[in-house]
């Protein structure tokens, strides 16, 4: 797609990386929704396809973006492109005026990165470091990076504020590429004055967008607990098994911080304004999440009350690197951002229902 100009200048655009996902494609939609913030701006996404449904190998845009252009009625630009690849990357930047990036491609799944180290230190720091090389080559120095909470490892109190320290009791690749990547960019915002980077650190996103037409499509079985619960209640799954109820915890089951993945998508419109702010530049790093930890039992109710199904379940061991409790400290997000979760638990299992049941193989239609 050519390039849309104003006039000779180019538009200015915001580039997202793995913007085809879940966590990105939901971004997506809420920037091209801000018509009166960024209808000056075009959105250009870089996806691998490692972690997308494209319905066609000729289809030009996976099913998340085709799905996202028919609700708002608005165009973006796609380029199939792992981040690890330096001369594809630096021609996307040659074809756009890239203002900021927004940096979500990674591999994700915790397990698999205990088996598969090697791939996940590529993707998510190779990859990251190919990404921010080009941008200094282009002179783009603003990027929101998308962290997690996982960053913490086993809290030392809680809830979780920024100034807990991180890196320290991590028990996976995947966590550790991510401690890895914000010290790789805390490293770079102090030799370089120039890069404004925050990061933000993600509690545990659900739900999807209010459409029902896009939502979380994990490949496989799910690891996480809202889309295996959602595959039980439409019956793609038989049971959920609950890893342990002998936590120190209301009710023993593991508590976590759940947030509206549209909330989280808000989240990063807010952080874009950040970068308009004179005199923000360096290393930030900023929670996102509720600031309420919900049981797993408390989201089984939830989910069969907002659904009306019933979701069977069973109490087995311990999941190995599991912990106890998160949930985080939001004071922080509040004052920098001006932002704050709105969204109720209801909310997240109702939109997390429509999209299930209206899609019940994800974006595969069979
Ligand atoms: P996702 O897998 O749905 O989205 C990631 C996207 O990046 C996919 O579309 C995938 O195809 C793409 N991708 C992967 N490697 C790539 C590469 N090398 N080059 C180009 N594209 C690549 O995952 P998500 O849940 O949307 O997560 C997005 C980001 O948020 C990740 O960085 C993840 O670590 C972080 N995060 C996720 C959670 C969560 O629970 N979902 C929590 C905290 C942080
Ligand atoms: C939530 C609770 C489980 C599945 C993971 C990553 C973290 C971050 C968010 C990316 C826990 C319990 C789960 C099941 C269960 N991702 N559970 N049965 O482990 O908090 O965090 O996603 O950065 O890095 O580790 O999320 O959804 O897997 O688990 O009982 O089948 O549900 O034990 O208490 P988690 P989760």
């Amino acid at each position: 797609m050519t390039p849309l100009t104003n006039g000779d200048t180019m538009r200015p655009a915001i580039l997202v990386t793995g913007g085809a996902g879940y966590i990105g494609s939901h971004t997506v939609i809420t920037l091209l929704e801000r018509e009166e913030e960024y209808s000056n701006y075009d959105i250009v996404v870089v996806d691998n396809l490692s972690n997308a449904y494209n319905r066609a190998p000729n289809e030009k845009k996976p099913e998340s973006l085709r799905v996202i252009e028919d609700l708002t009625n608005k165009n973006l630009h796609f380029y199939p492109l792992d981040i690890r690849d330096a001369e594809g990357l630096s021609r996307v930047f040659e074809n756009h005026n890239i203002d900021c990036v927004i940096h979500f491609a990674a591999l994700k799944a915790v397990g698999e990165s205990v088996d598969k180290p090697l791939e996940y230190y590529q993707a998510n720091i190779t990859g990251t470091g190919t990404l921010l090389e080009v941008m200094r080559k282009y002179g783009v120095y603003k990027l929101i990076y998308s962290s997690s909470c996982t960053v913490y490892g086993e809290p030392e109190r809680l809830p979780l504020d920024e100034g807990h320290p991180t890196g320290r009791t991590l028990t996976s690749p995947y966590g550790r590429s991510k401690y890895f990547c914000e010290e790789m960019m805390k490293d770079l915002c102090t030799s370089d004055k120039n890069w404004m980077v925050i990061s933000l650190r993600y509690f545990n996103p659900v739900g999807a967008h209010i459409s029902g037409r896009i939502g979380e499509d994990p490949s496989g079985i799910p690891n996480n607990l809202m889309p295996y619960i959602a595959q039980v209640a439409i019956g793609r799954l038989n049971e959920l098994k609950v890893f342990g109820n002998d936590y120190k915890t209301s009710d023993g089951t593991g508590v976590r911080d759940y947030i509206h993945v549209v909330d989280l998508a808000e989240g990063h419109v807010k952080a874009i304004k950040l970068f308009q702010q004179h005199g923000f530049g360096g290393f930030h790093a900023i929670n996102l999440g509720t600031g309420t930890g919900y049981s797993v039992l408390e989201m089984i109710s939830a989910f069969e009350r907002a659904s009306g199904r019933k979701v069977p379940y069973k109490i087995v061991g311990r999941r190995s690197g599991d912990i106890a409790a998160n949930y985080a400290d939001v004071s922080l997000s509040h004052r920098l951002l001006g932002w704050r979760a709105i969204r109720t638990l209801d909310d997240m299992c109702k939109d997390t229902w429509r999209w299930q049941s209206a899609n019940p193989n994800g974006f595969k239609k069979v």
